[in-house]
């Protein structure tokens, strides 16, 4: 089967990226990406691509070179799904906030709606490809629903969970670690495994591209986001233990992680961790261990999240009880609001939550990061539903300057790892913050050393 058109409904994070580095790769194809979401598409087609929806390095000059060529932003789903001969599913999986499983299980009503568009509008045989990160079995649903209200045509399902992470999300497209792939295990199974196998080719060496059946793919997903997550949270309960102890974690990873069996990547210490995916994919899997009845596995994966909520809190606590155990009208600065470095997104930042914590205790917040705007920071934290909208405002002072935001703090506090923090004037900071001046570095990235000389208090993470 030669593929000429690909369709990809959602336009979000991993659809819009991962879709314009496939137009980029394979200009034998077109590649069209839909999305409910008109501000959103309107975004992707700015003249000026420096004004696409998400910020990544290198994204913008793909979508220049790509878009208009082999590569479209459209709102016309229908018409997307009637040409494509390979449909991906890329919506939201978030979890769910009502009903069953409330605060746990994946939400997949935007997966069913899905995939009962695509069985309204297909005439003609399709393959269908998870993008999205979903529940192990989710493509028996989804097939269900193609075979049940479809008009008669063959539909295979493929999984073919993605493994970018958010700020490095072109080169983990362009050099994957892996592609992984799951199908059927019949003949025509096969034979969809290896159509969606020659697009990848185009790009990624073959030994890299991994093919096994639908529920090993599902559940890799899960897996790997549940792993990594779990190296963070262990390292965090270290840290703990270190400042109680006198080790320094900084020194404790690095030790540990010279053994080549535990690696030495994925464990620096912070605040916790965000991001749209570790917590949402681990309650999921939570969710679906306790289905099946198996509460300590359950158990065992839960308490990865409850670690994280635990370095979130304590680092709020810490800033409150350092500040002689109040910081009622005291302005604190925070550096950074996304999740991590090089993104817009702020989605389950730790910002988010000691920010939350801070105003509970009357503090007045001043936040700089250079991707992030004043209208996202509101937004996130009136999504808590902790106070009105208009006290949030009222705690909440934004600029984009990181100089005037630290202008008479009591304490900075860096959220985030932005690489222009470390390079900053410290020292006018400093002259321009009250005494005592702290810095709580949720982040271990500022010199120790030299920002005691100027005279800063500094506290980092585990040391
Ligand atoms: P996102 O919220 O940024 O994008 C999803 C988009 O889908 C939205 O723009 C929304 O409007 C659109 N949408 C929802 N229902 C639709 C419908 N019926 N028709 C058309 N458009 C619809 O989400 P995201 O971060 O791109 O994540 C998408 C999936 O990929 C999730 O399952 C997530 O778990 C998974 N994932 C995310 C990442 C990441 O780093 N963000 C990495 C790997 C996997
Ligand atoms: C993650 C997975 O890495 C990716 O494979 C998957 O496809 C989506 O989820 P993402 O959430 O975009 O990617 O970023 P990631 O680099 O994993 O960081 C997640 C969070 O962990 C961030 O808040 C980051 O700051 C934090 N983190 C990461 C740490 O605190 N310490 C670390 O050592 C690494």
């Amino acid at each position: 089967m030669k593929i000429t058109k690909i369709c990809c409904i959602g336009a979000g994070y991993v659809g819009g990226p991962t879709m314009a580095v496939i137009a980029q790769k394979c200009p034998h194809i077109q590649v069209t990406v839909v999305d409910l979401n008109k501000e959103r598409i309107l975004a992707w087609n700015d003249e000026n691509t420096d004004n696409i929806p998400i910020y990544e390095p290198g994204l913008s000059e793909i979508v220049a070179e790509a878009r208009g060529r082999n590569l479209f932003f459209s709102t016309e789903v229908d018409k997307a799904i009637d040409e494509a001969e390979i449909i991906f599913i890329s919506v939201n999986t978030p979890t769910k906030t009502y009903g069953k499983g409330k605060g746990m299980a994946a939400d997949l009503k935007y997966i069913e709606l899905c995939a009962r568009q695509i069985a309204k509008i297909a005439k003609d045989n399709k393959i269908i490809v998870e993008k999205s990160t979903l529940p192990v079995r989710t493509a028996e649903a989804i097939k269900s629903i193609l075979d049940n209200t479809g008009n008669g045509v063959q539909f295979q399902i493929l999984s073919n969970p993605e493994f970018l992470a958010e700020g490095t999300a072109v080169q983990d497209l362009l050099n994957p670690d892996r592609i992984l792939i799951g199908g059927d295990t019949s003949v025509e199974g096969q034979k969809a495994i290896q159509v969606l196998v020659e697009v990848y080719a185009n790009w990624v060496s073959e030994n890299k591209i991994l093919t096994t059946n639908v529920w090993s793919s599902e559940l890799s997903k899960l897996t790997a986001n549940a792993f990594l997550a779990q190296r963070i949270s262990s390292i965090n309960a270290m840290s703990e233990l270190c400042e109680q102890t006198g080790a320094d974690v900084n020194e404790v990873a690095k030790a540990i992680g010279m053994d080549s069996r535990i690696g030495s990547k994925f464990l620096k210490s912070s605040v916790g961790f965000g991001g749209s995916c570790f917590q949402k994919d681990i309650l999921n899997l939570v969710y679906i261990a306790k289905s099946y009845g198996l509460n300590e596995v359950a158990d065992y994966w839960e308490q990865v999240v409850i670690m994280n909520d635990h370095q979130k809190r304590r680092f709020s606590n810490n800033i409150v009880q350092t500040l002689y155990n109040t910081v009622a009208d005291k302005k604190i600065a925070f550096l950074g609001w996304a999740f991590k470095k090089d993104t817009n997104d702020t989605r389950e930042s730790a910002a988010i939550y000691v920010a939350d914590d801070l105003i509970n205790e009357q503090a007045k917040i001043v936040v700089y990061d250079p991707k992030v705007s004043r209208r996202k920071i509101l937004a996130d934290l009136d999504y808590l539903e902790t106070r009105t909208s208009e006290e949030n405002a009222d705690s909440i002072i934004t600029f984009d300057n990181p100089y005037l935001s630290c202008e008479k703090a009591h304490a900075v506090a860096v959220l985030t790892e932005w690489d222009e923090f470390v390079q900053y004037d410290w020292q006018k900071i400093y002259d321009n913050m009250q005494k005592p001046a702290f810095i709580f570095d949720g982040r271990n990235i500022l010199n120790k050393v030299a920002l005691e000389k100027i005279g800063f208090v500094y506290q980092g993470i585990g040391n």
